[in-house]
């Protein structure tokens, strides 16, 4: 079935990661988030992909051209990010008339789940939650709960725990249905297109095993502890004799293991990595091309992404290191709070609580610390920001 999938947004939430990069171009688990949506999708029954691009949109097409997994792939360009349903208008004139699914760029589905989805139609996917208040909320018809006839955002009182998880497969009337108008938040809603699908169709919902919205840092780290639960082992890359590798440990062409490093997986070590000597990493982490963790350095449940190096004598747990950071010898990251609470995060400027026990830092493309620099859980170092040698930094540092 044609496929429109959502890669135009800014990912605000997601700062400083996002600064030059789109969201859905995010590595983990040793490749682009959108990269590992698209697979599934193309697993699914995808046999063509539209995709919505905007924010830092060459980013995108530079890395994916015109095909993905045997599927002609295309590109519709949202000028302005106004909302999901401008998204989708911005990719009409590209679709046939028939049924079509939408997904959104920054999410996962487990496959089995999405599979189900795109033998349905109309359909949405629902996923169970404890907290509903949080998103949108499925409203069921009163005489039969698989039939959905509404979204309700964020409601204080919401009426089922079955949320919306962004994957609809809609009639080919819905292209049709896009105009909207602009909701109470000031954006252009594909929930409200659905309204009206619901108002013309019976609109089944199917259940979610699983389901992961990545909009926040934090969820970046769940998003690859996910993935990498499925890790094979693969070695195409260079394993000096002394190293210790257990559990699945993806080495690739070109990265370098070198002698007494210990690597518990799972573990994707990308290539053009470098890892040791005597290095201790720990699932669930990913390092990126180019990424160095040097002599001494213990790295657990993290994503390096491009060229970032750790050389010596440092701890980085539960944490995002962007491109190119450089974290000068000697820098530990605190990764839990002492009175146990969930750590919180500088989101849109706000902190909140990210309900994980351990998280440890995200830091922005090029920031670099000072040797002896301690993180405190739930910084954030902006991009290009640097510390002194020997600084405690309690705060975040955005400029
Ligand atoms: P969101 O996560 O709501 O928006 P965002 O990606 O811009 O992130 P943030 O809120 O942190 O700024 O978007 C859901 C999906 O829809 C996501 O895959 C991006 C996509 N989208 C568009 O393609 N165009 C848009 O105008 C908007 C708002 C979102």
């Amino acid at each position: 079935m044609q496929t429109v999938v959502l890669a135009a947004g800014e990912g605000t939430r997601m700062r400083p990661l996002t600064a030059a990069q789109p969201k859905p171009m995010l590595p983990v688990a040793g490749k682009p988030l959108l990269e590992h949506t698209l697979d599934r999708a193309v697993e699914a029954g995808a046999d063509r992909l539209i995709v919505v691009v905007g924010y830092e949109s060459d980013r995108v097409q530079d890395h994916f051209g015109s095909h993905h997994g045997g599927v002609d792939l295309e590109y519709a360009v949202q000028e302005q990010q106004r909302g999901t349903a401008d998204a989708v208008s911005a990719a009409a004139p590209l679709l046939d008339d028939e049924a079509f699914v939408v997904l959104n760029g920054d999410a996962l589905y487990d496959p089995a789940s999405l599979e189900t989805l795109y033998s349905n139609g109309p359909a949405v996917g629902s996923y169970r939650v404890d907290n509903p208040s949080a998103y949108g909320v499925l409203q069921l018809a009163d005489d039969d709960d698989t039939r959905i006839t509404g979204v309700v955002e964020k409601p204080a009182t919401p009426e089922s725990n079955l949320i919306n998880t962004g994957a609809y497969v809609f009639p080919a009337a819905a292209q049709e249905l896009l105009g909207v108008e602009t909701s109470e938040r000031g954006e252009l809603e594909l929930t409200d297109v659905l309204e009206a699908v619901c108002n013309q169709f019976s609109v089944t919902a199917v259940p979610f095993d699983r389901w992961l919205d990545v909009g926040r840092p934090w969820e970046l780290l769940a998003a690859n502890e996910w993935l990498l639960e499925s890790l094979s082992t693969r070695l195409d890359g260079e394993v000096h004799d002394g190293a210790d590798l257990s559990g699945p440990v993806v080495v690739e062409e070109g990265a370098t293991v070198k002698s007494g490093v210990c690597i518990e997986g799972p573990v994707y070590v990308d290539s053009g990595a470098t890892v040791g000597p005597n290095a201790y990493v720990r699932g669930s982490t990913y390092l990126g091309p180019g990424a160095k963790v040097g002599n001494a350095v213990e790295v657990k449940n993290s994503i390096l992404m491009a060229e970032a190096t750790v050389g010596h004598l440092s701890y980085v747990g539960d944490s995002v290191l962007g491109q190119r950071v450089n974290f000068g010898a000697g820098t530990k990251v605190a990764n839990l709070r002492h009175d146990g609470e969930a750590v919180r995060l500088t989101v849109k400027g706000e902190r909140v609580s990210t309900g994980r026990r351990k998280l440890g830092v995200i830091v922005g493309d090029d920031a670099k610390t000072g040797i002896n620099t301690s993180l405190n859980a739930g910084v954030v170092l902006g991009t290009g920001m640097t510390t002194q040698p020997g600084e405690v930094l309690t705060h975040d540092r955005w400029e």
